[in-house]
């Protein structure tokens, strides 16, 4: 039996119900602009802040803060601690509502009205300190499990779906360089290895931005190193924000570096530049 009539066989109560709206678009009441893939990038900017604040018991955590990524940028975020990094991320995907400002995802789409699950439906990718990888699973496996997968069809009646579904677990098993780890239980990779395994996870899901609070936070040098790599191997297909204090790192990765500092933009430019910035060394470098 093809896949067809296996489809036509089936209760019809469990089938597709392609003339209902809501099933392409998980936003449907907010109209055209929030189908998936529709990003403008017209502009060749994949995300702008737009003085946003964010305050927490008066205390301003994000103070007008403005910025803006272009597609396919790698850009690193550097600054003090409690400048206002992680809450900038809390603002893009959706965890933390500014008191003022707008967030655009591309021309089009403010991310201060849509929710966390919206925002993550868009192609906002976020990785978070602590690796959220099943531990019991096989490498393998847990990429299968981060796919994007339409619980609307019916994978397993649809070969040629498993197949291209192999083919990228396989091109991202080679990103991630854990080819030869496949049948690994995950909880057995050095935590280097699981960092990388939860980017896999993410890129399954096909993000046009990734955000990556402190990735090599506790990784040895090689594997710091090979992070560095990866990054830039992934940078132009997609988008990178990288908050990061290991500066060898930064040097690495090479592009744009915005300081901020209480919550704004203190100096954005070259490494090098905002490392000559008088005000960078007193506030950050210079500690
Ligand atoms: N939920 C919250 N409630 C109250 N204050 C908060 C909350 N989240 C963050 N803050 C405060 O906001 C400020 C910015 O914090 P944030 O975590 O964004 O800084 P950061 O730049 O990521 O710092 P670090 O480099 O240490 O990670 C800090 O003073 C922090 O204490
Ligand atoms: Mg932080």
């Amino acid at each position: 039996m093809n896949a067809t009539n296996a489809m036509n066989a089936m209760n019809a109560s469990e089938l597709p119900v392609s003339d209902n709206p809501d099933w392409d678009s998980g936003t449907a009441e907010l109209g055209h602009l929030l189908k998936p893939g529709e990003l403008d990038l017209s502009h060749k900017v994949v995300l702008y802040l737009d003085e946003i604040t964010v305050s927490f018991d008066g205390f301003r955590a994000l103070n007008k803060l403005s910025l803006a990524i272009d597609a396919g940028e790698l850009r690193c975020i550097i600054g003090p601690n409690g400048a206002g990094k992680t809450t900038m991320m809390d603002v893009i995907t959706g965890k933390t509502r500014p008191d003022e400002g707008k967030a655009f995802f591309g021309q089009t789409l403010d991310l201060t009205r849509l929710s966390e699950p919206e925002i993550a439906h868009l192609g906002i990718g976020r990785k978070f300190q602590k690796p959220t990888i099943f531990e019991n699973h096989t490498v393998f496996e847990n990429l299968e499990l981060a796919m994007k997968t339409d619980k609307r069809v019916w994978r397993s009646l649809l070969a040629q779906l498993d197949s291209a579904a192999g083919d990228r677990i396989a091109e991202t098993l080679q990103t991630i360089r854990l080819g030869a780890h496949a049948d690994r239980l995950a909880g057995l990779l050095s935590h280097g290895q699981k960092q990388w395994l939860e980017i896999g996870m993410l890129l399954m899901q096909e993000p046009k931005l990734l955000l990556l609070d402190e990735p090599v936070a506790g990784m040895t040098d090689e594997e710091t190193e090979r992070t560095g790599e990866l990054f830039l191997t992934l940078a132009g297909k997609h988008s990178l924000v990288v908050v990061e204090h290991d500066m060898a790192f930064v040097k690495q990765l090479g592009g744009k570096v915005t300081v901020l500092h209480e919550g704004s933009v203190l100096a954005e430019g070259a490494l090098e530049e905002v490392q000559a910035d008088a005000r960078v060394i007193e506030v950050y470098l210079g500690r």
